[in-house]
């Protein structure tokens, strides 16, 4: 990650200008509060990469980079309204500290600012931009109305879970991509490459993301470990595990899924997890798609020197422990 510091430093003086105001103090506090916890500023970087990679400016992408990294905290402050989550960069989320109604109104702040941002686009980049933030968001939208109903479901199959996650988590990662791309006038079939690339990395960084969810050390991750197994997620740790299940196993998954007592829900479910090589077969198939990603980053026709920065960025994210 040092690599990419000089563009997390960026990213984070940018967001350190606060441009909201005083008042009201409880839509403006929160938001405030949400956007310099820090987070690792992913999806920013790779705007800023992707304009780089293609012969323009990581300045003048600034601005739209700025914009995905606030409407993926809006995403995240409503997305802890949905799993309940307690925390997130090992703080107290929106809704906990303040309440749900608080971090309702003030998430949606941050997608109008988002608009903002994306709005200082040259005019004539502006439509094209908006274009696939648009479609992004809407998918986004739609990943996350799956994740939910996926809750209730118990016949989850491994390619709608992967839908799923395309729409909720990877197109954006493909979406901050092709707007850096945009930026720098990278070719329509450039723009297709460098989306697909960040479709499969968003896709392997979801798995990963799964993984961590039961087996992060809690000191680290700063979200609550096992927060996927209490809310009945149906991650690919758990398709897995009842894809290599015995009828015997399917039911008792089936039952911790009702399970009240929280520790024991999840201390059970890892364990049956653990025995059915759940993890092991998640990593497989995490890296399946980091390859998938790196073939698409290849052909881009740029001197290979020009992707350290997205290679580095991958490969830390990829390998995280938290
Ligand atoms: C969390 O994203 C939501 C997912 C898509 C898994 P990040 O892991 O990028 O969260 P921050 O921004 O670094 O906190
Ligand atoms: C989040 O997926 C995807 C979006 C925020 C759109 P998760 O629910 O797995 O993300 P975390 O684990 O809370 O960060
Ligand atoms: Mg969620
Ligand atoms: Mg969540
Ligand atoms: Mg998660």
């Amino acid at each position: 990650m040092e690599a990419l510091k000089k563009y997390t430093a960026l990213i984070e003086k940018e967001l350190a200008k606060d441009p909201f105001p005083a008042s009201p103090v409880e839509l403006y506090d929160p938001l405030r509060y949400f956007l310099t916890l820090g987070g690792k500023r992913i999806r920013p970087v790779l705007t800023l990469l992707s304009a780089e990679l293609f012969g323009g400016s990581a300045e003048k992408a600034l601005p739209q980079a700025l914009a995905i990294e606030v409407f993926h905290n809006f995403t995240l402050i409503h997305d802890d309204i949905m799993d309940e989550a307690p925390t997130r960069r090992k703080m107290p989320t929106v809704h906990e500290k303040w309440n749900t109604n608080i971090a309702i109104l003030s998430g949606d702040v941050l997608l109008i600012k988002a608009y903002q941002l994306l709005a200082q686009a040259e005019a004539h980049q502006l439509q094209e931009i908006l274009d696939v933030f648009n479609t992004t968001s809407v998918e986004v939208c739609e990943g996350q109305q799956m994740d939910m109903n996926f809750e209730e479901r118990m016949d989850v199959s491994i390619n709608e879970y992967i839908e799923m996650i395309r729409l909720k988590t990877s197109v954006l990662l493909g979406g901050a991509l092709e707007i850096g791309a945009i930026v720098a006038g990278a070719t329509a079939e450039d723009r297709k490459r460098i989306y697909d690339f960040g479709q499969y990395l968003g896709i392997a960084f979801q798995i990963q993301d799964d993984i961590l969810d039961l087996y992060a050390d809690p000191e680290k991750f700063g979200k609550m470990v096992g927060g996927d197994v209490v809310a009945n997620k149906k991650t690919l740790l758990y398709l897995m595990a009842v894809g290599s299940a015995n009828a015997e196993q399917q039911e008792i998954l089936k039952q911790l899924q009702r399970e009240e007592n929280i520790e024991l829900k999840i201390s059970r479910t890892r364990e049956l997890f653990d025995h059915l090589g759940a993890k092991e077969k998640c990593r497989e198939e995490m890296l399946s798609y980091q390859n998938k990603a790196m073939d698409s980053l290849k052909e881009i026709n740029v001197p290979e020197a020009q992707k350290a920065g997205l290679i580095a960025l991958a490969d830390f994210l990829l390998n995280r422990n938290w």
